[in-house]
Order: C-alpha cells, then sequence, then structure tokens
C-alpha cells in the first residue's frame, strides 16, 4: 500500500492485464483498467477516496440502488499528446455537474477535493490505460450509488462513488441514423431530465430497442407535452444547421446541459458561425430537408464528440441529409478534439493538465 496526493491510500494489482489488451481495435467501454476510486460515504460524510484493483463489489440484496434507483453519474475522458503527457477536458464541469445530478436524486453531494484528488490519483496509477492511438482516448466514469439498506422508500443512508476507466474507441460505429420519437418521452418538466441520473438511461432502452428494430441507432427525444420540438439525443445534444444557421435547443428543466454542447457554442461563434439558441420544432426540420435548406444535424457529447447524423426519420419516412465538405461538424470537431489532445492553441482555458 502506498499514499498519493498526500492523503489517497493506493492498493496495486500484482499482476496488470494490459498486454492483453488491443489498443488498435477498442470498442467503447468494455475493457476496464487495472484500478478504481472508491470514496464511501457513512455516518454522515464522504471518507477519504481510495485507489484499490478493479473488482466487484459486494452490496446487500435491500440496499436501496436496486429498488429506487438512487444513482448518477457522469462521462469524461483522459487524453494522451504526443509527449506522453495526460490531459483532461474542463473536467470542474463534470465535478460541478455530478452535485447537481446527486442533489435532484437527494445523494450527498461530492467534495471537490475528493472528486479532483481521486481522479487524478487514478489517472496517475493508470496512466499507461490512456490510449494514443489516433481517435481514442481514456473514457473516465464516476458514478455514485445508494448502498445503503432497507426497503423503506427514502434515502438511503450510505452511499459509494466509485470512478472507473475503460479504453475506449468510437462510440457510434459508422452512420449515425436518428428517429425522431413522437410517442414516448425522456423527461418532464420538474422531473431529472436535467440531472444524470442512470433511470433517465434505463427509461430510453425500449423506446429505443423499438428503433433500433427499424434500423435507426439512436431516438432524438422531443418535448413530452407536445412533441413538437426537438430537444436531445439519447446519449447527446443535438445540432441543426439551416442555410448557414447553426441551431440547438435551449437547456432546460429536461435536457442535459451538456458540456460538449456549451464548448461548442463558444469554439463556434471563434468560427464566425452563426449560432441560435432556440426552440426548434420538427416540422421546421422536416420542411428545411424538403426544400434543401437543412444541411447538417449532428450530435454532441463527450462519449459521441460530434456525430454526424446522415438519416432521421419521422413518421414512417427517411430523411437524408447532404454530406457537406468542410461541414460545421468536421471544422468543431477538428477545433475541440485538437483542444482535447493539446495539439492546438486552448485559448478558452478548457485543458487541464494531470
Ligand atoms: N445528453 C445526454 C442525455 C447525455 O447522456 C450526454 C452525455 O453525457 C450528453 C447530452 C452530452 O453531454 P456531455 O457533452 O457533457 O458529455
Ligand atoms: C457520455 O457522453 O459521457 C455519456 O455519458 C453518454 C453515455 C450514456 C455513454
Amino acid at each position: 500500500m502506498e499514499t498519493i496526493s498526500n492523503t489517497i491510500k493506493v492498493e496495486k494489482v500484482k499482476t496488470s492485464k494490459i498486454d492483453k489488451v488491443d489498443f488498435n481495435n477498442l470498442a467503447f467501454g468494455k475493457v476496464l483498467t487495472d484500478h478504481m476510486m472508491v470514496c464511501d460515504f457513512k455516518n454522515g460524510a464522504w471518507e477519504t477516496p481510495k485507489i484499490v484493483p478493479y473488482q466487484p463489489i459486494t452490496l446487500d440484496p435491500s440496499a436501496k440502488i436496486f429498488h429506487y434507483g438512487q444513482s448518477v453519474f457522469e462521462g469524461m475522458k483522459a487524453y494522451k499528446d504526443a509527449d506522453k503527457n495526460v490531459w483532461l477536458f474542463r473536467p470542474l464541469e463534470n465535478q460541478k455537474r455530478i452535485n447537481i445530478s446527486s442533489k435532484r436524486l437527494a445523494i450527498p453531494e461530492i467534495p471537490e477535493e475528493h472528486f479532483m484528488e481521486g481522479l487524478k490519483a487514478l489517472l496517475k496509477v493508470d496512466h499507461e490505460w490512456i490510449p494514443t492511438t489516433e481517435g481514442s482516448s481514456l473514457y473516465i466514469r464516476p458514478f455514485v450509488f445508494a448502498s445503503g439498506n432497507g426497503f423503506h422508500a427514502s434515502p438511503a443512508d450510505e452511499y459509494k462513488f466509485i470512478i472507473a476507466c475503460a479504453p475506449s474507441g468510437s462510440y457510434f460505429a459508422g452512420k449515425v441514423k436518428v428517429l425522431i420519437e413522437e410517442k414516448y418521452s425522456r423527461s418532464a418538466n420538474g422531473g431529472v431530465g436535467y440531472a444524470k441520473a442512470g433511470g433517465n438511461y434505463a427509461g430510453q432502452f425500449y423506446p429505443t430497442q423499438l428503433a433500433v428494430e427499424k434500423g435507426y441507432n439512436q431516438v432524438v427525444w422531443t418535448d413530452d407535452n407536445t412533441h413538437e420540438y426537438i430537444e436531445e439525443a439519447g446519449a447527446m445534444n443535438i445540432f441543426i444547421r439551416i442555410n448557414d444557421t447553426l441551431i440547438t435547443s435551449p437547456t432546460s428543466d429536461r435536457i442535459l446541459d451538456g458540456i460538449t454542447r456549451k464548448s461548442l457554442l463558444e469554439i463556434a461563434k471563434d468560427e464566425n458561425i452563426a449560432v441560435a439558441v432556440r426552440k426548434i420544432t420538427v416540422k421546421e426540420v422536416v420542411e428545411a430537408s424538403k426544400n434543401g435548406s437543412l444541411k447538417e444535424m449532428f450530435g454532441a457529447g463527450t462519449a459521441a464528440v460530434i456525430s454526424p447524423i446522415s438519416t432521421f426519420g419521422h413518421q414512417g419516412q427517411d430523411y437524408d441529409l447532404p454530406e457537406l465538405e468542410n461541414s460545421y461538424a468536421s471544422i468543431l470537431k477538428k477545433r475541440i478534439t485538437d483542444i482535447q489532445y493539446n495539439k492546438a492553441e486552448d485559448k478558452f482555458g478548457w485543458r487541464y493538465r494531470v
């Protein structure tokens, strides 16, 4: 057992499994690194995080996570540059957001120091797992759940905050076809849509399965009230380009305030791309597709990076997007990934050295 970051204890694996990993063929989130960070909430306080070998965890069958779904998570990435320096992208935004999510689920907020120091200690121990292959990175999954026991439907008295990491390639393999959803809803006013709560994703699986059976990859959610307005997709915010203007829906109670989304809005302005944060109807998008003014649609998120949408389906009909040279998606993707991988100047101060 050694101690790093003054207080964080590290128990290392006896034998690393890294040699068994094919870094040239990485799926998304399938192979986990050697270690994980664990931090427990007990007796009303978060204990000091520790780094331990990646391993199964034991929970009582009455742990409240199983019954009442008290759990939230984050998604981040670590990038390695040509000189083997390790970088995070706006990590304090994730740290703040996990607490915004936690608060909504009545989970005790995690001190910034535990999140950041625990994460940095884990990356130090598992730094060799950060891929250097083009387009790959180390996907980082911080998550918190109710480990406290009992069938009473009330917040647990104990929680676990874990960070696990997976060297990962692209989230989508190939073209992205989306279905604009008109029956099911992801979230509602006053609900938990803005939180990165596990249950938000569970609720999407069935409608997404139905869409996948019809040949789509993701559902694009519309507002729960009228199903007239485009909101976001299952794992990403949505951008739509009509003529030269890039449009994205304002965030709300129902939409995740994506870190990629807000970064792209700033980069787009810096690129002198006209941006509009406004509500956008399905009708407007369908009409724009019919009259040729719909130029691009793409999803944006940590896992998805920028994923251009090739087709959207609506009311039984498919609409194809044109393939443009110098698309906004390609310009923005280059700008943001060049910042993330330390290939270009970071005028916004978003890069964070580990
Ligand atoms: N919307 C949803 C529902 C998501 O799961 C994600 C992924 O994290 C995003 C949007 C994009 O958010 P971010 O850019 O912070 O990863
Ligand atoms: C991310 O982009 O980090 C996410 O959390 C999306 C996830 C559901 C894969």
